[in-house]
């Protein structure tokens, strides 16, 4: 079995889309299994930076891309950023990329949706990254979703659509938002059918042919476990599930075909967003973390908020997501800092030590991270190639990270 599932271990921006990158040279199908373009991936290929959201980003190394049904499909954003890496001389084609017919659809009413309740949240915001992706798993699992195959199909796409109507324009209504007419929207869906229909099809047939053939299938997660719909920091989550099970639902494949999953961490921590965050720094260390790791959002441009790597909640990201390996990212941002830490459990209310992020929001509020200290190094980690190239103390580092999280680095 040589297919590899590649996952965020942490808040996401781990730094996937590299490591995907540079395991696509040996893949011949690359696969995005859930999220849509919430998601941010950045790939420098020679003189070339790609800024993905929705491609799979093994179409830069040449390889066949697939767009799962776990994904959440936003039409204009998929061909905008078809015409963008045109642009950049990256031919996107129906040959190199296929789209599951049964993916669900964005439309504009579920980023307008998507922006009126965070408004309405006020100082409770989730800070989503308006696209609208929470609305349209809402409306997949409330069966009323429009899917891509639906665009083949003008009798379904009319009655979808009222049906689509009336709960959004409903809820837009009470929110105080402007509504959206039937007409607009249909000549929306009717104008993009005939570039995308022909991406459409039962993508599981393909993916068991590849299986029967022995190809190699890489399934490229977006955001990370601690962001996973069921568990990560609910409610301040994505809609996803981010898990590499996950894999196999949103792909349409059995979960054996899932291979080896390797989740990727950053050597600190950073989330975008609001929810707990306990090795979260307030502080110029923090500052001085994301100026140096050049910490802003790739979807939306937001400061991230940076602290200490938690071992502790990346040995539960180990666990839940089903990670057998770990990637570690950017320790060079680590250089020259005197002294580390990194969490190893959390003091609960002033008392007792867990090994675990607890389940609900009070409980994680209250979670004190507990510290191992641990000694920098001063030299230089970037181009490092091999553990001999590091400074013994980044490799003890390294090495505790290992331990601590019980998976190999
Ligand atoms: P949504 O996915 O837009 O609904 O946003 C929900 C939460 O997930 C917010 O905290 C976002 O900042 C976070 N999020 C979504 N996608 C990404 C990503 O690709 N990287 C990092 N955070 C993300
Ligand atoms: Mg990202």
């Amino acid at each position: 079995m040589a297919n590899v599932a590649v996952i965020g271990a942490q808040w996401g921006d781990e730094g996937k889309g590299k490591v995907v990158d540079w395991l696509a040279s040996r893949a011949e199908i690359v696969v995005r299994f859930q999220g849509g373009h919430n998601a941010g991936h950045t790939l420098v290929v020679g003189d070339q930076t790609y800024k993905l959201s929705l491609l799979p980003s093994g179409l830069v190394r040449g390889k066949l891309g697939i767009i799962g049904n776990g994904v959440v499909l936003d039409p204009q954003a998929l061909l905008d950023e078809i015409d963008r890496v045109a642009a950049q001389g990256l031919k996107v084609t129906p040959d190199t990329l296929r789209i599951a017919e049964n993916t669900p659809l964005i439309l504009p009413v579920h980023p307008a949706l998507d922006r009126a309740r965070e408004a309405a949240r006020g100082a409770g915001a989730i800070g989503t990254t308006g696209r609208g992706i929470g609305p349209a798993y809402e409306d997949k699992v409330a069966r009323r979703a429009i899917r891509l195959c639906d665009l083949a199909e003008p009798d379904t796409l009319s009655a979808k659509l009222d049906e689509l109507l009336l709960h959004h324009n409903t809820l837009l209504r009470g929110l105080g938002a402007p509504e959206f007419a039937k007409d607009e929207l249909l000549s929306l869906l009717n104008g993009w059918a005939p570039r995308l229909l022909p991406f459409a099809e039962a993508v599981w047939e393909r993916l068991d042919e590849a299986r029967r053939a022995n190809a190699r299938v890489l399934f490229e997660g977006a955001q990370a476990v601690m962001l996973d719909v069921d568990h990560g920091t609910y409610p301040f989550v994505t809609s996803s599930n981010t898990v590499a099970g996950s894999a196999a639902a949103g792909a349409g494949i059995g979960p054996d075909a899932i291979g080896t999953v390797l989740g990727i961490a950053k050597a600190y921590t950073t989330r975008v967003g609001s929810g707990p965050f306990p090795t979260e720094l307030h502080d110029e260390v923090g500052r001085g973390l994301g100026d140096r790791g050049r910490e802003f959002g790739t979807v939306t441009g937001r400061r991230r908020r940076c602290g200490w790597f938690d071992a502790c909640m990346v040995r539960q990201a180990v666990k839940l997501g089903g990670i057998q390996g770990l990637a570690l990212t950017k320790l060079d941002v680590l250089d020259g800092m005197p002294q580390l830490r990194v969490c190893t459990g959390y003091r609960i209310g002033g008392g007792e030590v867990v090994r675990r992020l607890p389940g609900a929001p009070g409980a994680q509020a209250a979670a004190e991270p507990v510290y191992e200290e641990m000694e920098g190094w001063s030299g230089s980690t970037r181009g490092a190639r091999s553990y001999a190239d590091l400074p013994a103390t980044a490799v003890k580092y390294v090495r505790r990270i290992e331990e601590l999280d019980e998976a190999p680095v």
